[in-house]
């Protein structure tokens, strides 16, 4: 379904779109989801920083002096929503080795399905840099709303947040509750079933990559 906002891309490259057939199905085992999951991560994390900034350099072949470009700009700061997000932080650093790692613990309360912040640890230094944060799921928005909310009072300005699979509802909500906030996902689905799970989705994506049911 198409979705129409200049501050969502859909990352639908092909082989993502193959990867994401595999991670939705039931009979996939623990460890390929994670496998998947990582590697999601990873491609979609080379559009999520298509936009850092670069500046020249000189460098000497074995030919010849040239220029050549570097990342310049402000540092990196992966955020993962704990638990899922813990999934895909590697998929990111393999890119970028040096970026930091900050968490936020947040628990959806499965009556209410409102976020509930149980722990927080980011960088000393977060105000500078840019953060990316990265859970699997976006549903009804909630989680992400709150992580961009305690960012954005740790002075944060460059946030971007990269999902696996989104509902309509919760990239409207997180949409409307910050207006600057650039939403990342691997695929926009159907809507919510009446206990705000993504239809079709993945299941729980936490209990999925960590194989705690059955
Ligand atoms: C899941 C998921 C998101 C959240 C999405 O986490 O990883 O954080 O739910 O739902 P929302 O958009 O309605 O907030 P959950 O709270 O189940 O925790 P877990 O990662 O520990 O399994
Ligand atoms: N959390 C999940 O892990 N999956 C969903 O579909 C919704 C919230």
């Amino acid at each position: 379904m198409p979705y129409a906002n200049p501050r969502v891309t859909l990352v639908d490259h092909p082989l993502v779109q193959h990867k994401m057939g595999i991670l939705r199905q039931s009979a996939t085992p623990t460890s390929q989801f994670r496998t998947l999951v990582r590697e999601l991560a990873h491609i979609e994390a080379i559009f999520a920083t298509a936009d850092l900034e670069t500046e020249s350099y000189e460098i000497e072949t074995p030919i010849c002096r040239t220029h050549a470009k570097r990342i310049a700009g402000p540092k990196l700061a992966i955020v993962p929503i704990l638990r899922a997000g813990m999934g895909m932080v590697d998929g990111v650093l393999d890119l970028v080795p040096s970026a930091r790692v900050g968490v936020l613990g947040m628990q959806r309360n499965e009556e209410t399905h409102e976020p509930e912040p149980y722990y927080e640890k980011v960088p000393v230094d977060v105000a500078s840099r840019d953060c990316l944060v990265v859970d699997p799921m976006l549903a009804t928005g909630g989680s992400a709303i709150a992580a961009v909310k305690l960012l954005r009072e740790r002075g944060v300005d460059n946030i971007k947040v990269m999902v696996l699979v989104a509902a309509p509802v919760g990239l409207d909500a997180l949409l409307a509750a910050d207006d600057q906030v650039h939403i990342y996902t691997c695929a926009i689905d159907e809507g919510l079933n009446d206990v705000a799970y993504i239809v079709p989705g993945l299941g729980d994506a936490g209990d999925r990559i960590f194989g705690t049911v059955a």
